[in-house]
């Protein structure tokens, strides 16, 4: 890890975060491309990797249906999925183990799952197709754009943040997606008694995380470590709280770190 963060180093610059705004720009911000994939990197760092000739096909098959590029424009999400259900987001979904065993464990449910890798969307793409999997969509890109430009306010049942990277160094740690405005940000996205689920094996990061979320006035905590208890008055719907142990959490139980899982509803 720390020689990849070095390396996100490299490409995000030295010490000068952004002030008030949610992302650490160095300097004035370049004119956006229409991707959206721009290398001025934030919370991920820029990793490229081809496609398979299976993913490929699969990608030209599915994506155009299943599957858009972050943008500015607010998100019908009845219209994508075509039937209302509450949604739910996942913030950096990998190669979407947790997706899809989530998404098919609650089919009630819409999932979104955001991602910038695109060969980790792939993989996803490759097992929404083969498993028949209808409930899941993906945006490609910064999960911060969706939720400020994509996502209606007090419109989400939930939102998911596994293993988010913890840039252990100190250096990096202005480029952990968890910080106040971030954790307001998608604390104003969730609908009144909506949750926010998130799942770390750095201790560090850990600590980082509860106390950026006992700052935070519209989440109140329902487990043990974010110092509340079970029972949330304010649930409407419930989302489910199991993941599947994704391979990056098998490598985390394999060096013996903690997980630790942080539940938070929406007031
Ligand atoms: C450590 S991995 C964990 C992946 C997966 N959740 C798992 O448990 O296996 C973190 C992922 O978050 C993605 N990521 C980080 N910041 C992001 C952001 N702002 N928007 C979208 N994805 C992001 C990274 O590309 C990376 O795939």
């Amino acid at each position: 890890m720390d020689a990849v963060n070095d390396a996100a180093n490299d490409t995000a610059g030295s010490d000068g975060a952004g002030g008030g705004s949610l992302r650490n720009h160095e300097g004035p911000a370049p004119e956006r491309e229409p991707s959206r994939l721009y290398p001025r990197v934030t919370s991920f760092r820029s990793r490229r990797g081809a496609l398979t000739a299976t993913q490929q096909q699969s990608w030209e098959r599915m994506w155009p249906r299943i599957g858009r590029e972050v943008s500015d424009e607010p998100l019908d999400a009845a219209a994508w999925f075509g039937r209302t259900a509450p949604l739910i987001i996942e913030i950096g979904c990998g190669t979407g183990t947790a997706t899809a065993a989530m998404a098919q464990a609650e089919p009630q449910f819409d999932l979104i799952g955001i991602e910038v890798y695109k060969p980790g969307l792939a993989q996803l793409v490759q097992r929404i197709e083969r498993e028949g999997i209808e409930n899941i969509r993906l945006l490609r890109g910064d999960a911060v754009d969706v939720l400020e430009h994509m996502i209606a306010k007090d419109s989400l049942a939930g939102v998911r943040v596994f293993f988010p990277d913890p840039w252990p160094k100190a250096r990096h740690h202005k480029r952990r997606l968890l910080q106040p405005a971030t954790m307001t940000l998608i604390a104003s996205r969730l609908q009144r008694g909506g949750i926010l689920h998130v799942a770390t094996d750095h201790a560090g990061y850990a600590e980082h995380i509860a106390a950026v979320g006992a700052g935070e006035p519209q989440l109140v905590g329902l487990n043990e470590a974010t110092g509340g208890d079970a029972e949330h008055p304010g649930a409407e719907t419930v989302i489910g709280l199991e993941r599947p142990v994704t391979k990056f959490e098998s490598k985390a139980h394999r060096a013996g770190s903690a997980i630790t899982e942080f539940i938070w509803g929406k007031i």
